[in-house]
């Protein structure tokens, strides 16, 4: 079996993959893409992208075909040796599991001659909708507003986004480019950004939602939430996590909800515990350290 493996730059990559592809929306300025081949298959993607801890590696690999293992594997180890090698210190997030144990095992195995610094999980939680009353009983009422685009709501967002997710290595440095980027996907509703303001009229928390219609099951999805540290533990993202789910189950329909969250964020899983979220999947990353 011959695997060639090339590495592209983001800007030649988006010219080349056709319209839909699973790693065009990740493309970007300073992103690599490492695409390997054998004869007969289709080729096999690992896209490497800058985050505020380091770089994250992501797979996307067709569903059946010949080599594929080892053609992730390829792809995963080329990706982490363009944005590791002769750059000391970096830290990058690999993900591995989205695609299989086959894969999963191919991926961890490729990699072995970089240590592992540790696992991070992502977890995604579920819980049916409309919340029972049971656990919505003695939230505390808050005034819930939404985000108006245009105004100084979108540095607000920013800096709350930042405060809350100062530890979060994908989250923590969102921009009001990134904002307006993702206000203008086809996805976004403008009334399930939901916010909470101060006594001046600042945001201190939001929770931003989005309907998922197209998934299976249709859900809605808590796609990220967030309280100023210096507003913690006043029952605001408990009483914003209801509003959101609220909303998805009032102006949508929708029957299922659901969010991602960090395996180690104990206050977030506390809250989404209580409201009843269990997990119904997860996603594993390797955490990579200096060779
Ligand atoms: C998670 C977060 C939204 C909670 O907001 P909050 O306003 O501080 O939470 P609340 O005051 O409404 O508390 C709700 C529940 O969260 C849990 N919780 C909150 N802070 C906690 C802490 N420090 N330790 C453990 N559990 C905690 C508790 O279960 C709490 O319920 P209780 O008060 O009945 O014990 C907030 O901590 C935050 O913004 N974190 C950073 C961003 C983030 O992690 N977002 C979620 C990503 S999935």
């Amino acid at each position: 079996m011959a695997i060639r493996t090339d590495l592209i730059d983001g800007d030649r990559a988006r010219s080349t993959l056709t319209p839909g592809h699973p790693v065009l929306e990740l493309l970007g300025p300073g992103v690599s893409l490492a695409v390997a081949r054998s004869n007969g298959a289709d080729p096999t993607y690992a896209i490497a992208v800058p985050t505020a801890a380091g770089w994250s590696v992501e797979l996307s690999a067709p569903p059946a075909g010949p080599d594929r293992a080892e053609l992730a594997a390829s792809a995963v180890h080329r990706a982490v040796d363009a944005v590791t090698l002769g750059r000391p210190g970096v830290s990058v997030h690999c993900w591995v599991s989205d695609h299989g144990p086959e894969i999963e095992h191919a991926v961890r195995a490729g990699l072995s001659d970089i240590p592992l610094v540790r696992e991070r999980h992502l977890l995604q939680l579920r819980v049916p909708l409309p919340l029972s009353s049971s656990v919505t009983r003695g939230v505390t009422d808050i005034a819930v507003d939404t985000l108006r685009p245009g105004t100084t709501d979108e540095e607000d967002w920013v800096a709350v986004n930042a405060a809350a997710f100062a530890w979060h290595p994908e989250e923590a440095n969102r921009t009001i480019d990134d904002l307006h980027s993702r206000m203008a996907q086809p996805w976004f509703d403008g009334d399930g950004l939901l916010v909470h303001r101060d006594p001046s009229g600042s945001i201190d928390a939001f929770n931003w939602t989005v309907p998922r219609l197209d998934a299976d099951p249709p859900m809605g999805e808590i796609y990220v939430i967030g309280v100023h540290p210096d507003a913690h533990g006043r029952g605001l993202g408990r009483a914003l996590t209801v509003a959101g789910l609220r909303h998805l189950h009032r102006r949508h329909r929708l029957e299922v909800g659901m969010l991602w969250a960090e395996s180690d964020n104990e206050p977030a899983r506390r809250l989404y515990a209580s409201l009843g979220f269990t997990e119904h999947h997860r996603r594993t990353a390797l955490v990579l350290g200096e060779r």
